[in-house]
């Protein structure tokens, strides 16, 4: 058997625990899972793909945000003991599930969105692969918004206003896509107090990401166009 410590309530908490069978090759998804169908069906908690694409499902297990449907129990487990709470530096909703407006509020001010530069009646751009920024854009594309790495960040803690590695990770892809319009607008959002400047390069971030993304690299390239920027006089 797993005990298993949960976090019951909302930015307050009691910690529950339960006893839940241990099985080969379970993960912590349904452990949790476990515990909602079997044991106690008021326990909230957030998932919809269960194979790693929704990013739905992040929760901090023994101390480590984690996505959880991807996360064996056998390498997460100590003494078959679990302790689940919800990520941190977000404000909670219930037991296990986040609030991840000001997550993705962030997504927007840090100029998330892309803007055409073409219309619709136009021909599909060409993007070679090889190409230096199609490179760029390759290599931190596959986010998949779980708030992991934000979670991770000890600036977001410090500073709750700053924008954190997933929305500058979403502001690199977008400052290397050669069809995008908004460029000045975009560097004017990420180059603020709260911006990329802000990051003391800890590397939490890249370190706990599941999909292997650098967002401490990505935020290092928004420097680079920030200085370059600012000694151009355009920002
Ligand atoms: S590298 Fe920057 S964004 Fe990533 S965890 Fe450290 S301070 Fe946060
Ligand atoms: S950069 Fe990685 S850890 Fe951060 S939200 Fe995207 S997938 Fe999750
Ligand atoms: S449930 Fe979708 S990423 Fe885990």
């Amino acid at each position: 058997m797993l005990d298993v410590a949960v976090w019951r309530g909302g930015d307050e908490c009691r910690l529950q625990h339960f006893a839940v069978p241990r099985r080969e090759t379970q993960t912590v998804l349904d452990v949790v899972t476990h515990i909602q169908r079997h044991l106690d069906p008021t326990l909230a908690y957030r998932f919809a793909c269960r194979v790693g694409m929704c990013g739905s499902c992040a929760m901090t297990v023994n101390g480590v945000a984690r996505w959880t449907c991807r996360t064996h129990v056998a390498e997460v487990a100590r003494d078959e003991r679990l302790e689940l709470r919800p990520l941190n530096h977000l404000p909670v909703v219930k037991d296990l599930v986040a609030d991840m407006r000001e997550f993705f509020d962030k997504w927007a001010r840090a100029r998330g969105q892309f803007s055409p530069s073409s219309k619709r009646t136009d021909d599909f751009a060409r993007v070679p692969p090889d190409t230096r920024e199609r490179r760029a854009v390759d290599a931190a594309i596959e986010c998949i918004g779980c708030a992991v790495c934000y979670a991770s960040c000890d600036t977001v803690a410090w500073n709750p206003d700053y924008l954190g590695p997933a929305a500058l990770n979403r502001a690199w892809t977008l400052a290397n896509d050669v069809r995008d319009s908004a460029q000045s607008e975009r560097l004017a959002a990420v180059a603020g107090d709260a911006g990329c400047l802000a990051c003391h390069t800890h590397v939490s971030c890249a370190e706990r990401c599941p999909k292997q993304i650098s967002p401490t690299a990505s935020i290092a390239g928004l420097k680079r166009l920030v200085s370059l920027a600012a000694l151009k006089g355009e920002l």
